[in-house]
């Protein structure tokens, strides 16, 4: 209730910076409307309550909720086209009517439209929405990175976000530039960088001039790292013309959609890891935003993370990895939650994972994957090799529904050791999903 009563602040503040008539339509409306509560999120409709362990079977409404109360971290698997943009939208826009703020991280560009309402193939079909629900799209601002302007067109609202002097890291710096740099060269970049951090520089031009007056080292040492420096800066992937504001679109109740569309899926190519700088970045400045006060306390967020695997690779350490772990580690005490979306589990980094409190499992994950999860998870006893066959008879019905054209999905409880099959709603915004 706290939430709420602050965000009815906040959507005050704003509507009063706003004329706009359709904008103050969308922005939280009210909630008992629809009969959302606070921090509680219908996500589908219950088919089966999954008895993992034999003999109890926890009974779940016929309204699939997760819950909001504490930050948590979900993990969601599924292959292709199962429909994970499909359920993410559908949490995503729920969790905007139970006051909680959802951030994309959006590599098609697929939620680049979500101010404006569901499209009508979708919210003609009663089955996928709630009673008394109407589609609607919710406050958001698209962040674009400047460098990847230059390489497409986009055709929808968004403003142009760039990396600037005072908000590079060195781990940011050592993602951005993938060249590997000799021991003499990583102590000159880790003096440089610690200037910075005391104030003594306040630029990338001082940077680089500072750099060349270094005595102890030598011409060679320090042209390639000057070269980066100056590569990054002619692309535009660092600078200071673009703000990357996401502090004030939050207060302002607006979600955020950091539009990675362009990304490449070539690990080797350079600009991919310009990408997961950028996203670094913008985790980096939640939690921090959280903790320094800049975001109030009570807001809640969410941020989806689809193809994490890009993100917090199993393999490698860029700076995005870095920070998504931070952001769970610290996110339990500041009201962040994350949903972490995979093809393949075993792409992620173990870590980013250790404390789930929802999996998501999509109808065509296999049942060895299912298996593994619930063993690793601990919802299946560890010397029980086999799932009981109300477990394999309903996984193989989530199979087959699929030629009906529904994409159910599989919901663990892991601290109830426990699961539902569900029937996702549509998300209430329009989306791209192929
Ligand atoms: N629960 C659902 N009910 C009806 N249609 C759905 C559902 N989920 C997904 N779809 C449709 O199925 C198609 C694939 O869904 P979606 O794009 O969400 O899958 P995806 O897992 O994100 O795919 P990709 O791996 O390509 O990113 C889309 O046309 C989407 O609209
Ligand atoms: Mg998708």
């Amino acid at each position: 209730m706290e939430n709420k009563k602050f965000l009815d602040e906040i959507k005050f503040d704003f509507l009063k910076n706003y004329k706009n008539s359709s904008l103050q339509k969308v922005l939280f409306p009210e909630v008992k409307k629809y009969g959302y509560k606070p921090l509680v999120i219908p996500i589908g409709v219950s088919r089966y309550n999954v008895p993992f362990d034999s003999g109890y079977i926890e009974k779940y409404g016929r309204v699939c909720q997760i819950e909001f109360n504490e930050s948590h971290v979900s993990l969601l698997i599924g292959m292709r086209g199962s429909g994970k943009t499909f359920l993410l939208g559908s949490i995503a826009s729920r969790s905007y009517k139970s006051e909680v703020i959802p951030v994309f991280i959006d590599l098609k560009g697929e939620y680049v439209y979500i101010n404006k309402p569901l499209q009508k193939k979708f919210s003609e079909q009663k089955s996928l929405m709630l009673k008394d629900e109407e589609p609607e799209g919710i406050p958001v601002i698209n962040l674009v990175p400047y460098f990847s302007l230059k390489y497409q067109k986009f055709n929808f609202d968004f403003v142009p976000v760039q990396i600037s002097f005072d908000e590079l890291t060195i781990n940011d710096f050592y993602t951005l530039v993938k060249r590997e740099f000799t021991d003499t060269q990583r102590e000159a970049i880790s003096k440089i960088f610690s200037l910075k951090e005391k104030g003594k520089i306040k630029n990338f031009y001082e940077m680089l001039e500072k750099l060349k007056k270094m005595p102890k080292f030598n011409y060679q040492t320090i042209k390639q790292i000057d070269t980066s420096i100056r590569r990054l800066i002619d692309y535009g992937v660092i600078g200071s013309h673009y703000n990357f504001d996401v502090i004030t679109p939050l207060k302002e109740g607006k979600a955020i959609n950091l539009v990675l569309k362009g990304m490449p899926t070539e690990k080797k190519s350079e600009i991919y890891n310009y990408y997961l700088a950028y996203v670094a970045l913008l985790i980096r400045k939640i939690f921090h935003g959280k903790e320094n006060g800049l975001i109030p306390k009570k807001l809640k967020i969410l941020t989806v993370l689809d193809e994490a695997s890009r993100f917090i690779p199993n393999k490698g350490e860029p700076s995005s990895k870095h920070e998504i772990k931070e952001y769970i580690s610290r996110g339990r005490y500041l009201g962040l939650s994350i949903i972490i979306a995979t093809q393949v589990i075993e792409d992620i980094d173990p870590s980013a994972y250790a404390q789930l409190k929802y999996i998501f499992l999509s109808y065509n994950v296999g049942l060895d994957v299912l298996k593994r999860i619930c063993k690793e998870w601990g919802v299946i006893e560890e010397e029980r090799y086999y799932f009981s066959d109300t477990v394999k008879s309903y996984y193989r019905k989530m199979t087959k529904n699929i030629r009906t054209g529904h994409r159910d999905w599989m919901l663990i409880f892991v601290e109830n050791k426990n699961g539902v099959i569900f029937r996702p709603l549509a998300p209430l915004f329009y989306h791209l999903s192929e």
